[in-house]
């Protein structure tokens, strides 16, 4: 049995859980949301400040109701990379300290694995390889997980993340941040085919006129949104919000949808795991369950509440590198970017 604490600091969350093997004890968040709502985003430095706020009387109150004490925590795992730099020192800083005074290990955990890992809360007898459609805030990727640890890009988007797009539309449909929920729950009463929406090829520029399999491209869809919004206020009529946002997220998910199953049947991948803020997403999550199904394949969507961000995801990725004896150096620094692909430069 391998238990840790982690901490989760890279963007507007702090989050403080205790996860054991991948049972979670106690799992507290901190929303910062109602304080980003009124500039429209996440402030770097406002979001920093809070999470020094924040941070210590969350992990007093996580370790308290997980029921164990000091001598049963094995490890402190901790966001390192990627996200606001700002943002992860608070929690690396305060990992560090934990790990000093407590004589425990530090474990750097990669944001974007423990999104994957989110997935063990649910499945905790998984085993690699599988495909992971990675779905949040700041990226979009098809990867290949060869084994624990072993990563392989195998598509990307060109230029919008998926939730990135999720939240410039709901913008544009007068929606609150984050755009994402919202533009799902306004979405249930529009209808989804009302508008037809471009899908958003990428050119394979190699000089033919092929497509590239799994890569995305969510520009355009955005500008045709941008275009329908302008044409119904040129003319003075009221927003179909519903329809609008309706048949944009049904074109999100008909998109990641496709691109997915394409990668996972060309890759003999018989299970994909989907993760990330854009996995809590209502109607990605019944498309690729049922086309998945019908070919075959198995989709894992994490536990609605685990999809965004969270530090019991953390403590998941956190303990697979505890039982697999990876440790992180008390040298470890924070990183805006590093690929997933990266991941084991974390560990000495
Ligand atoms: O993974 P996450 O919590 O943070 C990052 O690591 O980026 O993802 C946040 C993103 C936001 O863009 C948000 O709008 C989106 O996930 N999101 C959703 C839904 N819930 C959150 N997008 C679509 N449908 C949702 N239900
Ligand atoms: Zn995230």
């Amino acid at each position: 049995m391998v238990a840790v604490l982690a901490i989760e600091t890279s963007c507007d969350e702090t989050s403080v859980a205790v996860v054991e093997n991948y049972q979670v004890h106690s799992n507290l968040v901190a929303s910062q949301i109602d304080l980003h709502r009124q500039y429209g985003g996440v402030v770097p430095e406002v979001a920093s400040r809070q999470h020094v706020e924040t941070l210590n009387p969350l992990i007093a109150d996580a370790l308290a109701q997980s029921g164990l004490g000091w001598d049963q925590i094995d490890g402190i795992a901790v966001t390192c990379a990627p996200g606001l730099v700002g943002a992860l020192l608070v929690g690396l800083t305060a990992a560090k300290t934990l790990a000093l005074v407590h004589n425990k290990p530090l474990v750097g955990v990669h944001h974007l694995e423990g999104h994957l890992y989110a997935a063990y809360l649910s499945e905790p007898e998984l085993k690699p390889p599988f495909l992971y459609l990675l779905v949040s805030g700041g990226h979009t990727s098809l990867i290949a997980v060869r084994d624990h640890g072993l990563y392989e890009l195998l598509g990307q988007t060109r230029d919008d993340a998926a939730g990135e797009a999720f939240d410039k539309v709901a913008r544009l449909l007068g929606l609150e941040y984050p755009g994402g929920p919202a533009i799902d729950r306004v979405a249930h009463e529009g209808n989804p085919q009302a508008f037809a929406l471009p899908e958003g090829k990428v050119s394979l520029g190699d000089g033919s006129r092929n497509f590239h399999p799994y890569d995305t491209s969510f520009s355009g869809l955005k500008t045709a949104m941008l275009r329908l919004v302008q044409q119904f206020e040129r003319e003075g009529k009221p927003l179909p919000v519903a329809d609008l946002a309706a048949s944009f997220q049904e074109t999100v998910a008909r998109v990641l949808t496709k691109r997915t199953l394409a990668c996972a049947l060309d890759h003999d991948l018989s299970t994909i795991i989907a993760g990330g803020g854009v996995a809590a997403n209502s109607r990605l999550r019944s498309q690729l369950t049922q086309a998945a199904a019908e070919r075959g394949v198995k989709v894992i969507f994490p536990p609605l509440k685990f999809c965004t961000d969270n530090a019991a995801m953390i403590g998941c990725a956190g303990v697979m590198h505890l039982a697999q004896g990876h440790v992180s150096p008390l040298t470890l620094g924070v990183q805006s970017r590093l690929a997933l692909t990266q991941v084991m430069s974390l560990y000495s």
